[in-house]
């Protein structure tokens, strides 16, 4: 059982803790970054290629020029130097589409900007780009779904810099495989997905002389300065990126896309503050997708359900020139106890815009193939399926020969199957029905890499009893803003309504990524080393202000807590404001700061550090007209301490409900004639929403992980979707009794 809560019930850490932004969102006075409005500010329209491989030959602007309160349509000849960027050091410089906006004449995938429109009003912008007239030399674009790996060589360039294409072995696993009892060789295809954030990918650009502030929707603030500053030839101080509000990103608004240097330079040329808000039809093209995988798993084990190999091999697309990697067996090596494993990856290029992470990047695709893999095998051996994951449950992380930090799968497992009542289920296929209908129950394991990000912060006591806590991260509406006001409150003694958060500020103390799950872990040591900081500084004052009740003392002598100054030796009871302190010294505030560093990416750690859960899911089926619909979902998820439950459910339910999109849903077409992606728009690209959502229990263990930070906080925001679409097909399997192995389940699947 869980260890019992180290923190008192009254601290706002644990608290379930509404959102406080909250009333900013609901009255609407959020601003998002095409919210922000400037002054003689400018509108800009893409032009998109209508084809997917081939070159510009001619570009016919004169009468898009020609209308009304048309400032510019500019292209490669026009718009100025951008230049290209590199990747740099410790996770900085990233960009899925590394080639600057307009920078040849190719055209390598469906929508790819050629051309900008620049107006007076957005309908003018949008005008004129629709009459722009390009002819092509065209080429037959290769969008093709059947996947097999390039010819590249053993360790391939990818966005963080070189990747063995062997990612993990240990063993022969080819060999065990050869001799196993018992064997499974399927192979699983998951499709590309789009991001649907509510939120259109926008940028506000505005230059003042060689200073240029960029309103971005963006996930990393301060990678995206770095490219941005190499783009236009600048210092990084050059540049400042603003990301108030993000309506989501997952994933898709990590690293930097076209639109953000194209609507700059466009700033630039102008004179003025260039808006670009990039279309719901062009975030299906020019701003990144999970892509397509094809992913072949063998398992050997023995007649008890021991395994003894794993191999794991796939493949994903990617575009004609960048090297994006979608890491597939991210969790495949560490997952399982098996003497002899392999995992391999290869890439398929096509003529599509680059992928990019999309919420548990590689992690959720791959999951989906290992997982129903377990399955597969488990009714294969006629085990139980949560039985043989258990008898497969590693003590170490046998990948890297290092402990866990802190591993609970199996109390996930114990407890899911217990409130899902899984022990009820009988395994024969259609057995089990209720009111007419025919039930299928499945499960499925899952995890995610828990690190921090380097992180720092600032906080501040002021002199009205308030506090301020600031650091250049984002909230990607994951909750950010709410916990960094739990952790400056539990430590100032502050009361949550009087702390102000300040995040998404290039101007700030340098934040993390909203990526990686990683935010909440990578801000509490940074923003507690901050407010101790402050503290020790109100502490001096306290005792070097003339008049102050402690100046007789020394600042070790004084303790702080719940906002009050005292003497240790006479309790908490006689204490003194901080505010009353920082007036009687004439002080405004007081600011700490503080520092955490990176522990992901550490090529030599202690620990393994993930976190794990599990789904139960059951669906029920309706063989006269081939319906199919989740009818409950039980999830438990090993998180480390959950600082905020009521935000931390809302990620889990919100990934779970992706979780049935991926399953059921959700796919990408590229047309073969064009290359486009046909279904580019919210109504045929259909996405889980409430209608499909069924009742969804979610329960946290509560084990501190204290390898990542002091109060053992791990993330939240992405291990919710891992597994659930394998729990979700294993539950159709055992209603209708087809097997399917390419995402989504299609109604076309089970008629029989
Ligand atoms: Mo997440 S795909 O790291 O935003």
């Amino acid at each position: 059982m869980p260890p019992t809560q180290e923190i008192p019930t009254t601290s706002p850490i644990g608290r379930s803790t509404p959102r406080v932004d909250g009333p900013q969102k609901v009255t609407g006075t959020a601003q998002y970054a095409s919210d922000f409005h400037f002054p003689g500010m400018l509108y800009a329209v893409p032009v998109e290629a209508t084809i997917a491989n081939g070159r510009v030959v001619k570009l016919d602007v004169a009468a898009a020029q020609r209308m009304p309160g048309v400032r510019a349509i500019f292209h490669r000849e026009n718009i100025g130097k951008i230049f290209r960027s590199v990747l740099g050091p410790g996770f900085e410089g990233i960009i899925d589409e590394r080639r600057p906006p307009f920078e040849d004449d190719v055209v390598r995938y469906y929508g790819q900007y050629i051309a900008l429109a620049v107006a007076d009003t957005f309908e003018s912008a949008k005008a004129a780009a629709d009459v722009v007239r390009v002819t092509y030399d065209k080429e037959t674009p290769n969008v093709d779904a059947d996947l097999k790996a390039d010819d590249e060589p053993q360790v391939v360039a990818t966005q963080f810099g070189p990747a063995n294409r062997v990612q993990s072995e240990r063993g022969d696993a080819e060999r065990a495989f050869a001799s196993a009892p018992v064997k499974l060789d399927q192979t699983y295809v998951t499709p590309a997905e789009t991001h649907n954030p509510i939120e259109l990918h926008a940028t506000t650009a505005i230059w003042d002389g060689s200073t240029l502030t960029l309103y971005e929707a963006s996930q990393g603030v301060f990678n995206l300065q770095g490219i941005l500053a190499q783009m236009f030839g600048l210092p990084r101080e050059s540049v400042r990126v603003i990301t108030k509000f993000l309506g989501s990103g997952f994933g898709g608004k990590l690293w930097p896309w076209t639109h953000c240097p194209l609507a700059a330079a466009a700033a630039r040329q102008l004179g003025k503050p260039v808006k670009l808000v990039v279309s719901r039809k062009m975030m299906f093209q020019t701003v990144g997708h999970r892509p397509r995988t094809r992913q072949r798993v063998l398992l050997g084990a023995a007649a008890d359900g021991k395994l003894v190999s794993l191999q794991h091999d796939y493949v994903h697309h990617k575009a004609i020139l960048d090297n994006y990697h979608e890491d597939c067996g991210e969790a495949t090596a560490f997952q399982y106890s098996v003497p002899n494993l392999r995992v391999t990856f290869g890439r398929a290029k096509r003529n599509v815009g680059s992928p990019t992470p999309m919420r548990g990047p590689g992690a959720v695709p791959g999951l989906y193939a290992t997982e129903s893999a377990m399955n597969e095998l488990a009714d294969q051996l006629k085990i139980d399926p949560v039985r043989l994951r258990v008898i497969n449950e590693p003590k170490i992380d046998e990948s890297l020969d290092i402990p866990f930090s802190s591993r609970h799968l199996l109390e996930c497992f114990h407890l899911g199957a217990e409130k899902f009542g899984w022990s009820k289920r009988t395994p024969e296929v259609g057995s089990m029905t209720r009111d007419g209908l025919t039930l299928g129950w499945g499960m499925a394991g899952c995890a995610w890499v828990a690190a921090r990000f380097p992180a720092e912060a600032s906080v501040q006591l002021r002199d009205d009893g308030t506090a301020r806590v600031a650091c250049g991260t984002q909230d990607i509406g994951t909750g950010t803003y709410t916990i960094l006001a739990q952790l400056a409150s539990q430590k100032t003694g502050v009361a949550l309504d009087k702390i102000e958060v300040v995040l998404g500020d290039t101007s700030l103390p340098a934040g993390p990524l909203s990526g990686g799950s990683m935010v909440t872990g990578s801000v509490v040591p940074a923003v507690f080393a901050a407010a101790d900081n402050a503290i020790a500084s109100l502490l001096t004052i306290a005792t070097s202000t003339p008049g102050s009740p402690f100046e007789k003392r020394q600042p070790a002598d004084l303790a702080f807590d719940g906002g009050r100054v005292f003497v240790k030796a006479d309790g908490a009871a006689k204490g003194v404001p901080f505010a009353d302190l920082l007036r009687r010294a004439n002080l405004r505030l007081v600011t700490g700061s503080g520092k955490s560093e990176a522990t992901f990416g550490n090529p030599k750690p202690k620990f393994s550090t993930h976190s794990f859960g599990c789904h139960f899911v059951e669906i029920t089926w309706q063989p006269q007209i081939a319906r199919v619909r989740v009818s409950r979902v039980v999830t438990v998820i090993d998180a480390g301490r959950i600082l905020n439950p009521l935000a931390g459910r809302n990620q889990i339910e919100g990934a779970v409900v992706m979780g049935i999109g991926m399953a059921l849903l959700e796919h990408t077409t590229y047309d073969p004639q064009n290359g486009a992606p046909i279904n580019s728009n919210l109504a045929d690209y259909v996405m889980a929403v409430n209608a499909d959502v069924p009742p969804i229990d979610v329960h946290f263990l509560d084990f501190p992980d204290k390898e990542i930070n002091e109060l053992g906080a791990r993330g939240i925001g992405e291990i919710g979707l891992a597994g659930m679409a394998a729990a979700i097909t294993a539950a159709v399997h055992h209603a209708t009794g087809v097997r399917v192995r390419e995402l989504p389940v299609k109604i076309e699947d089970l008629l029989a």
